[in-house]
């Protein structure tokens, strides 16, 4: 596909950036049919920063601790992404909350990933909460972005068992695995155009629904 038919991205993060690096892999691999034009981080010191200019793509960096009021930082942020003429807005581990300004900019055109199987455990720490529940499962959630805290319709979702002696990071990197896989599929869902959004309802045009049922510990 030439680089022109391609969905352009722009990915938001403030952390290490392995959900960024995932996306930048498929795309190199070619197996995703998107270009990320620009990687925006609100924290000088992400690895993210480093993942995107190690693969020539354009970093901008908004410090959210240099505007007074959150609006002020999401119009710079919004004004950044209209200038780049993205498509689609990629939050991978973005530590802030999108606000109306964003919202009305974007709409229905900006993306998060969350490590728990949302409704259950919105926010934050969510692994570890969700081994303190007593959970059986856990996982992740790709959904649409709106005024709330981890609410906006869900997209895909993948599963993963907690086991006994899971800790924090032991589940996190399991459910990253996952995270890993559903995120560029979703962004290339989009590239295809297959996303139809009905509300709360999100379907995939053509895709295959999972016949499988899981439980934790197996049946005997
Ligand atoms: C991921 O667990 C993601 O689900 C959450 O923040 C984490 C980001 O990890 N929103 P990384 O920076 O992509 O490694």
């Amino acid at each position: 596909m030439s680089s022109k038919n391609k969905l352009r991205i722009a990915v938001l993060a403030s952390g290490g950036g392995t959900n960024l690096q995932s996306i930048i892999d498929q795309c190199q691999q070619g197996t995703l049919d998107a270009e990320i034009d620009l990687v925006i981080c609100n924290n000088p010191d992400a690895g993210a920063l480093d993942r995107a200019k190690k693969a020539g793509i354009r970093t901008v960096c908004i410090n959210h601790r240099d505007f007074s009021q959150r609006k002020d930082f999401d119009q710079a942020v919004v004004t950044t992404l209209q200038e780049a003429g993205v498509e689609l807005i990629v939050l991978a581990g973005f530590m802030r909350i999108i606000s109306s300004v964003f919202l009305a900019a974007f709409p229905q055109r900006i993306i998060n990933i969350h490590p728990a199987l949302l409704p259950s455990f919105p926010g934050l720490h969510v692994q570890q909460k969700a081994i303190d529940y007593g959970a059986k499962f856990s996982g992740c959630t790709v959904h649409f972005v709106d005024d709330g805290v981890d609410t906006g319709a869900i997209i895909a979702q993948a599963v993963v068992p907690i086991h006994n002696d899971d800790t924090e990071e032991t589940l996190s990197s399991r459910i990253l695995e996952q995270e890993h896989k559903i995120y560029p599929q979703v962004i290339q869902w989009f590239a295809e155009n297959r996303i139809v959004s009905d509300g709360r309802q999100v379907t995939i045009k053509s895709a295959q629904q999972s016949g499988n049922t899981l439980t934790n510990p197996l049946a005997e």
